[in-house]
C-alpha cells in the first residue's frame, strides 16, 4: 500500500517537473548560445591580434641612472689639473724667455773671456740708499764692509807691484753702482793705511759730491781747463786717509777734457801724493769717455748689478778686453741679495746693519733709478 502511495505522489508531480525541465532546458540553450558567441568572438580577436605584429622590440628595460649625467666630477678634476699644468708651464716658459738679468757671478764668468778675473760680490744693502755714500766706516763688521775687504785683498792678485796705483771703475749703464763701489772700495783701502783719493770723472752725472754732501763748485772740470789748482780742489772725507775731488760744474765737452794732456799731468801729480787713485767713470756702454782712463788703470774694474744688469752687457767686457786691450779688467757683481739661497753665497753671518743716515732727500733727480724696473718683471720675480 505504501509503495502505491509513493508512486502516486510521484506521478502526480510529473507534469510540473516536466514544465520546469522544459524551462531550464530553454534557459540552458540560451546561455549555451551566448557562450558560444563569446568564445567565437574571443577567437576572432586573438586571430586578428596575432596577425598585427609590432615593429618595435624591447631589448632591455631602461633603468634610472644612479649618478648625475652632468657635470662629471672626474672630467672637471682632470681638466682643471690639465689647465693648471699648462698655465704653470706657460708661466715658467714666459719667465724663462723674459729672464734676461744677471743674477750670479757664474752667469758672468760663463759668458765672458775665461781670463777676466772676478774680484767678488758686493751685497745689496737692505735699506734704500738714496745716493751712493761711504758705508764701510759706519759698521766695519757688516757684510758690505767684509765684501769690500775681500775685494781689496783680491786686488793684490791683479797687481802687487810697489808704487801708487790707478783704479778706474766703470759699468755699462747708469745705476749699476760705480759710484757706490768707488767710494766704498776707496774707503776700505784707506782703512788699510793707504792714502786714497777719489776723482769724479763722471762729468755728465756727477755724484761724488752728493755722496760726501759737499758743494761742487770746483773740481775735475775746472782743474782740466786750468782754472783751479789741484790742491785747491782736494776735499777731505770723514776718514783721515780718504780724500776726493768732485766733478766740478758740468762742462760741454767732457770727452775732450778727459783725454787732454792736463789729465795725465793731474794723475802724475796725484800719484806722487797718494797710494791709490780711484776714478769714478761714466758708463762705457753709453759713452766712450771712460775708456781712455780705463786703459791706463792698474785696476780697471767693471761693475754689474745683480737683477739689474742685462746679460748682453757682458759683451762689453769682452770688447774692452779684446778690442781695447784692457787685459787687467776685473769684475765686481754689485747689489747681490745674499739672503736668497739661489745665489749660493751663504755667508752664515748674523750681522746687523745699524747705519744711520743724516742725508736730506729731494735734490737728486734720479733718486728712484733703482726702482726703474718694469711691472712685468716685478710680477715674474719673487
Ligand atoms: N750694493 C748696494 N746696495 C744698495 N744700494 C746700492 C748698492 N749699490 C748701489 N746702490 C744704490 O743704487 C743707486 C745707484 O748707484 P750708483 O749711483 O753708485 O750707480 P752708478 O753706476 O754710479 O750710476 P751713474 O752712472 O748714474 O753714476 C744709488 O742710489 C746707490 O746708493
Ligand atoms: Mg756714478
Amino acid at each position: 500500500k505504501k509503495a502505491k502511495e509513493f508512486e502516486f505522489d510521484k506521478l502526480s508531480t510529473l507534469p510540473e517537473d516536466e514544465v520546469e525541465y522544459a524551462r531550464l532546458q530553454r534557459l540552458y540553450a540560451i546561455n549555451e548560445k551566448f557562450y558560444t558567441l563569446l568564445l567565437e568572438k574571443k577567437t576572432e580577436y586573438s586571430i586578428s591580434e596575432a596577425g598585427n605584429v609590432s615593429l618595435h622590440e624591447i631589448l632591455e628595460k631602461s633603468l634610472p641612472p644612479t649618478s648625475p649625467v652632468s657635470p662629471s666630477k672626474k672630467l672637471v678634476v682632470i681638466s682643471a689639473f690639465m689647465v693648471a699644468l699648462f698655465v704653470s708651464f706657460g708661466l715658467v716658459l714666459v719667465r724663462y724667455i723674459l729672464h734676461n738679468d744677471i743674477n750670479s757671478l757664474n752667469e758672468i764668468t760663463k759668458m765672458t773671456n775665461a781670463s777676466i778675473s772676478v774680484l767678488g760680490i758686493v751685497p745689496r744693502y737692505k735699506k734704500e740708499i738714496p745716493v751712493s755714500q761711504l758705508l764701510v766706516d759706519k759698521n766695519p763688521k757688516s757684510l758690505i764692509a767684509e765684501a769690500f775687504r775681500s775685494i781689496r785683498t783680491n786686488l793684490q792678485f791683479i797687481s802687487n807691484e810697489p808704487g801708487s796705483k790707478l783704479m778706474a771703475v766703470t759699468s755699462t749703464i747708469s745705476g749699476e753702482g760705480k759710484t757706490f763701489v768707488a767710494i766704498n772700495l776707496a774707503g776700505i783701502i784707506a782703512y788699510s793705511d793707504k792714502k786714497v783719493i777719489i776723482l769724479d770723472l763722471d762729468m755728465r752725472k756727477p755724484k761724488i759730491h752728493l755722496g760726501f754732501n759737499v758743494p761742487n763748485l770746483k773740481g775735475m772740470s775746472t782743474l782740466l781747463i786750468g782754472k783751479d789748482q789741484v790742491e785747491d780742489c782736494i776735499q777731505h772725507s770723514s776718514l783721515e786717509n780718504l780724500h776726493f775731488i768732485t766733478a766740478g760744474p758740468i762742462p760741454p765737452n767732457p770727452s775732450e777734457l778727459i783725454i787732454s794732456k792736463k789729465m795725465d799731468e793731474i794723475l802724475a801729480h796725484l800719484k806722487t801724493q797718494y797710494d791709490v787713485i780711484v776714478i769714478d767713470n761714466p758708463p762705457v756702454g753709453l759713452v766712450t769717455d771712460g775708456i781712455n782712463i780705463i786703459q791706463k788703470a792698474d785696476y780697471p774694474i767693471y761693475i754689474f748689478r745683480a737683477e739689474y744688469s742685462k746679460r748682453n752687457f757682458i759683451q762689453n767686457v769682452d770688447r774692452l778686453f779684446n778690442e781695447n786691450g784692457i787685459k787687467r779688467l776685473s769684475i765686481v757683481l754689485n747689489g747681490v741679495d745674499v739672503q736668497r739661497k739661489a745665489y749660493g753665497y751663504n755667508y752664515g753671518y748674523g750681522y746687523g746693519y745699524g747705519y744711520g743716515y743724516g742725508y736730506g732727500y729731494g735734490y737728486y733727480d734720479d733718486l728712484k733709478k733703482d726702482d726703474d724696473r718694469s711691472v712685468v718683471k716685478k710680477i715674474f720675480t719673487n
